[in-house]
């Protein structure tokens, strides 16, 4: 009855919007009127629009409704957010065949032998540079229940486009995720990026030297090795065969910025090289085979499962407050051998030595953020930053030794070898991660005339993660 109803009621919009000469070309198609109200309405957020459409279906001065929601339109009564929802519904109207349709599909990463991991998969069939609304809805679904997306043979796609398809995850933020910070001399990220002159929200990363990119002129990339950051090292005789996760972490300032909500990542140039072992060396005897360069994920939400119930009820109740300019602070400590976080030898600088501090600025974070779309809870500690713990009784760990023992012990067990996703990088593969879903890092050592060139993107978060509920 109610599909009835509806389609009775579809018909009598689509005979309004015919006459008006939206859907000129509708009736030469095969389309079908209940599939295309169950496209129109979902999409429709505010309960104004949903009642002109919904009027506009059932009432014999239905052409008025429709005719009211459109000069509203091209008033300045709507507002912008109004005004993108009811846009976003508007290819749907005008050409139903090809709105309704999206050519993307999910094709979910197979295991490699003897992994578990449960995430990342393959988008086939997009078109980055001109994505509908549909084609989005997919792309953002898959991404939060897949966490790692790749694209292949995205080589064409301009740091613009790169740009807008990051910012689509979070349409009113501009300014990249680690804002002016990395100007700083002494921040740790300094070395590592490049900005793109004509696209600031994009840096350029890689190894050796390049002539020209994008306006960059005669830059020297440099390929993060774990020797500038690791407290112990590979001997230099077996550098050329092993490699080490160079750090583990959120792409997120964690001071005066939100966490971005996605991190867009491109391979411009990959040197085709053999692979590495890389080793723990944390006393695990653990390691894993990984491709020369190769960037790591793991899941946080995996992270979380793996904790005891324990350990999983004081996640959920339990902030972390991280240091302030967190990437200066750290500058003189060094890292772990697998890179899950510091070695505790007091060598953070004091706030003395910091940049100006405003107190309001400090970011204290749940231990858990909420995927927004699963509901699902990820133990997410950027585990290098984390300064203080807030537990749920009010008490407020400082001792840092002690506070980097209990996320570590937290952690450790999620960044086992079968449970990471290496990514071994083709030119023209687009990566989107999940960033407030997975750890990530860097591994791989590059021989200068080994030129590799990626563009990353990520923009500072309009607002702050979701803990638990
Ligand atoms: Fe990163």
């Amino acid at each position: 009855m109610f599909y009835i109803t509806v389609s009775l009621n579809l018909f009598a919009i689509c005979a309004i919007l015919s006459r008006i000469g939206w859907l000129s070309e509708l009736t030469a198609t095969n389309f079908s009127p209940v599939e295309h109200f169950s496209e129109i309405h979902p999409r429709v957020h505010d309960a104004r629009d949903k009642e002109h459409l919904s009027h506009a279906a059932g009432s014999s001065d239905a052409e008025e409704h429709i005719s009211r929601l459109m000069s509203a339109i091209s008033s300045s009564s709507f507002s912008n957010t109004r005004l993108a929802n009811f846009r976003s519904i508007l290819p749907v109207i005008q050409a139903p065949e090809m709105a309704i349709k999206s050519r993307i599909t999910v094709h979910k990463l197979t295991p490699p032998k003897g992994s578990t991991i449960d995430f990342g998969a393959e988008l086939q069939g997009a078109d980055l540079g001109n994505i509908s609304e549909l084609d989005f809805d997919i792309i953002r679904r898959a991404l939060y229940e897949n966490q790692v997306l790749i694209f292949k043979n995205q080589q064409n796609l301009s740091p613009k486009a790169q740009y807008e398809l990051t910012r689509l995850f979070d349409p009113s933020v501009t300014s990249y995720g680690h804002g002016k910070t990395l100007d700083a001399k002494k921040s740790i990220l300094h070395p590592d990026l490049k900005t793109i002159p004509h696209q600031p929200q994009v840096q350029v990363i890689g190894n050796g030297a390049v002539a020209e990119f994008e306006g960059l002129r005669d830059i020297v990339l440099q390929h993060p090795h774990h020797k500038t950051f690791h407290k112990d090292v590979i001997p230099e005789a077996e550098d050329r065969e092993n490699t080490r996760f160079y750090r583990w972490h959120i792409d997120a300032a964690l001071y005066a910025l939100h966490p971005p909500l996605v991190t867009s990542l491109m391979a411009v140039r990959v040197p085709r090289t053999e692979y590495q072992n890389l080793r723990y060396d944390d006393g695990s005897g653990e390691e894993m085979k990984v491709s020369r360069g190769s960037t790591a994920f793991v899941s946080s939400y995996r992270m979380y499962d793996l904790l005891s119930e324990e350990d999983k009820s004081f996640a959920r109740t339990t902030k972390v407050q991280y240091a302030p300019h967190p990437y200066i602070w750290m500058s003189a400590a060094r890292s772990r051998s697998d890179g899950l976080g510091l070695v505790s030898e007091g060598l953070e600088l004091p706030r003395s030595e910091l940049p100006p501090i405003e107190e309001e600025e400090v970011k204290i974070l749940p231990m858990c953020w909420r995927n927004p779309v699963t509901g699902n809870l990820a133990l997410q500690v950027h585990p290098s930053a984390v300064e203080k713990l807030h537990l749920a009784d009010g008490t407020v760990m400082e001792d840092l030794k002690e506070v980097r023992g209990i996320v570590y012990r937290m952690q450790r067990p999620g960044i086992a070898p079968g449970l990471v996703l290496a990514v071994d990088w083709e030119e023209g593969d687009l990566a989107l991660f999940n960033n407030r879903g997975v750890l990530h890092s860097v591994t791989g050592s590059f021989r200068p005339e080994e030129v590799r060139v990626f563009r990353q993107c990520n923009l500072a978060g309009s607002g702050d993660v979701l803990g638990p509920v």
